[in-house]
């Protein structure tokens, strides 16, 4: 029987369970955007994670209700609240890991370029604060468009001297998610038993599902693959177009990230054979950036994998990929760059 200090808890994202001391021991994680459509139900799934000891919701807007609201939990997480830019540092000291889900969501007819302006300049706030106040954190970057506010995030890190690769990684989990499910209902599977790598970016044609390596191993009709990789690159858009007007995706966007919270905090605790798709810095293709296969661990990203043998398909996909990549990096490193 475990002491009674100790308790068992039940990580419900992988139902792996864990011995929690209940604050004492564990990672230290903040939540930006707390408040918002994604970072409520994250930060949920963050309280009810065995792994996080310490939790910091930071939000410009309604963090005392939703700190308040989800503190009443009886799990083992401390929960704190920070309103407003003045607590920012304070939301930040002593984190592992920052998750940002930060920013203005696309509205119906929106691409997630069109979001550029607004949170190109809520990321750099935000990583600046992060490069002051806890500057060896891991770095979750949700806020879209992904595939220019990871290379401003890098350029900020960069300026301020605090840059480290292996710490800053752009979420993509969903594109992941959503993959699975499709394929699997496609083939008449269990969604969590497929396994889906989709790399590139995270928006329209840059994101390339690898169809050619799913797993358990299946063979997928031309028919089929088209039908799929159309669905799961415009997976976002469905969401937007059935909210119609009222943001994007949100839960299934806290799940996803919740995940890959949760595989982050394990790769920190030591966990073997932790790995993730996600866009980061990167040397897989001729690209500053790029989405693949990642494998986590007590330093961050331990290893990035090259994309293996691709499918005519694929590799007609992931010319198109970097065309637009190309220009979203310049984006985002301009973005940062002209301001300096
Ligand atoms: P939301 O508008 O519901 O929430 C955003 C939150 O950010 C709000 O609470 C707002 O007060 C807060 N915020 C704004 N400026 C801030 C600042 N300077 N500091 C701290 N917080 C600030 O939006 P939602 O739906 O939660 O989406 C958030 C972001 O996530 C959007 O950029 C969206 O495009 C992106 N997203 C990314 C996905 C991915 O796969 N990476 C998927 C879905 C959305």
């Amino acid at each position: 029987n475990p002491p009674s200090s100790q308790m068992e808890e039940v990580n419900l994202l992988t139902g792996s369970t864990c011995r929690s001391k209940g604050g004492s021991s564990g990672f230290k994680v903040a939540v930006l955007g707390a408040a918002g459509g994604i970072g409520q139900p994250l930060a949920m799934l963050l309280k009810m994670n065995p792994l996080v000891s310490v939790l910091h919701l930071y939000d410009v807007v309604n963090t005392p209700g939703v700190t308040a609201d989800i503190s009443h939990m009886n799990t083992g997480a401390v929960v704190r609240g920070f309103l407003g830019q003045q607590q920012l540092d304070s939301a930040l000291t002593g984190m592992d890991l920052v998750v940002i889900p930060a920013g203005v969501p696309r509205k119906p007819g929106m691409t997630r370029d069109d979001l550029f302006n607004i949170n190109a300049g809520i990321v750099r706030t935000l990583c600046e604060g992060v490069a002051k106040s806890c500057p060896h954190a891991i770095v979750n970057l949700i806020s879209n468009p992904v595939n220019s506010t990871v290379p401003i995030a890098a350029e900020v890190f960069k300026k301020a001297g605090t840059f480290d690769p292996k710490h800053l990684l752009g979420v993509t989990t969903l594109d992941v998610v959503r993959a699975n499910t499709f394929v699997a209902e496609v083939l008449g599977l269990d969604p969590r038993e497929v396994n889906v790598p989709v790399v590139g970016g995270h928006a329209g044609v840059t994101i390339l599902p690898l169809l050619s390596q799913v797993k358990p191993p299946c063979s997928l009709t031309s028919e089929e693959i088209s039908y799929l990789t159309d669905r799961i690159q415009n997976g976002g858009t469905e969401v937007v177009e059935a909210k119609a007007g009222a943001g994007s995706a949100t839960l299934s966007m806290a799940f996803a990230a919740a995940k890959f919270a949760d595989s982050c905090l394990r790769g920190l605790r030591g966990d073997a054979d932790v790995v993730e798709c996600s866009f980061v810095a990167s040397q897989v293709t001729e690209l500053p950036f790029f989405a693949s296969k990642v494998r986590l661990g007590r330093n961050g990203i331990e290893e990035i994998y090259s994309l293996g043998p691709l499918s005519e398909y694929e590799r007609a996909g992931l010319e198109k990929a970097k065309k637009e990549l190309v220009e979203s990096i310049q984006k985002g490193i301009s973005f940062i760059k002209k301001i300096t």
